[in-house]
């Protein structure tokens, strides 16, 4: 199979692995994107996931730092949503609770602004599994927090683009990887979310949200660090909420991504912060410390806030609540 057939499979696997509710901590997972084919499985790269041993498969699932009961609860609550979106998420009972978590997060904050309308975004669509999955999420947070929520994908239609820049990780995505099939993902998405094809560093320029409707939450899924870079640009030509909730999917994977400070996505955001015409002070990207209460897992390392302090937004209370320790 050539390597692009390959990462065209691996595609198709990732989507159906993250729909699955499983993806990004699946330790048995490796190869070119999550989910797509595991190097531990037989040392080579090319044995997809999905043909792992039985035997491999329960080794890896009841080691798992998420003890058995909870995935097996989590995927029950999943199949039956019982209780609060907000209990089920904090539970991660939900498909990709990362997206839910930045986009919840940020419709709090966009609600307690008085803002009726926010927008958010995913960059890099492919199939367009993560798109429908963020949509699914909009319509139960719009109940939740009663705010409307605009979803916009934006993509070349074509797969990763060409590039010779050594910090894209060439070693891992063969250019025209994540082609998508562009008639049947406008169908599925009619009336859900808005799509913008072409390369970010044209479509991001140009793109006009809803006046009404700042930017609140973004899911990167870019893969390179050029494309990466091209698209946090949104952050400082877009209107936004004073807090952007952030989710970059590259921060880390496995050992063939081989993942560093200085290359990839965590080049991108090391650069945007570090940008000379900004102060860092004034405006950067930082880990969402958000996950208090909470077990520790994968994808919390993965959730970024864009804050931007001279927002005129930015030093309004969320809540009128008073914070008092009384002494008993
Ligand atoms: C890993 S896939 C996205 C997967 C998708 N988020 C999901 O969860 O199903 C990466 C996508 O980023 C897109 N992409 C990468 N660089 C881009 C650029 N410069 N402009 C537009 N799209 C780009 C590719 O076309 C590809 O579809």
């Amino acid at each position: 199979m050539s390597v692009v057939a390959r990462a065209r499979q691996s595609a198709r696997f990732c989507g159906a692995v993250k729909d699955a509710g499983i993806s990004h901590s699946f330790p048995g997972e490796a190869g070119l994107k999550k989910g797509g084919r595991s190097a531990e499985t037989n040392g080579s790269l090319s044995a997809p996931h999905k043909e792992m041993l039985l035997i491999d498969r329960l080794i890896d699932l009841s080691t798992r730092p998420v003890p058995l009961r909870a995935l097996a609860l989590r995927k029950i609550l999943q199949k039956v949503p019982i209780g609060s979106y907000w209990a089920r998420l904090r539970a991660a009972a939900v498909e990709r609770p990362w997206y839910g978590w930045c986009l919840y997060h940020a419709a709090v904050e966009a609600k307690a602004l008085g803002h009726r309308a926010m927008t958010a975004i995913e960059f890099g669509v492919a199939g367009g599994a993560g798109l429908l999955c963020l949509c699914r999420h909009r319509d139960q947070v719009e109940r939740a927090i009663g705010i409307e929520i605009l979803v916009h994908g934006f993509d070349t239609g074509t797969g990763l683009p060409n590039s010779e820049d050594p910090r894209d990780l060439l070693y891992v995505w063969p250019p025209g990887s994540f082609e998508m099939n562009i008639q049947t993902l406008k169908e599925r998405i009619r009336g859900k979310a808005e799509l913008t094809l072409g390369d970010i560093a044209q479509t991001v320029p140009a793109w006009r949200g809803r006046r009404d409707a700042p930017i609140g939450a973004i899911m990167f899924d870019l893969d390179l660090y050029t494309s990466t870079r091209d698209a946090l640009a949104i952050l400082t030509s877009a209107s936004t909420l004073p807090r952007v909730w952030c989710y970059f999917d590259d921060i880390s994977g496995y050992p063939v991504n081989a993942y560093s400070d200085f290359t990839g996505v965590r080049e991108a955001i090391r650069q945007f912060n570090l940008d000379p015409r900004r102060d860092i002070r004034q405006q950067h990207l930082s880990r969402a410390y958000t996950f208090g209460g909470m077990a520790p897992e994968n994808w919390h390392a993965s959730c970024y806030i864009y804050h931007r302090l001279q927002h005129p937004d930015y030093n309004r209370r969320l809540s009128k609540e008073r914070h008092q320790l009384i002494l008993s």
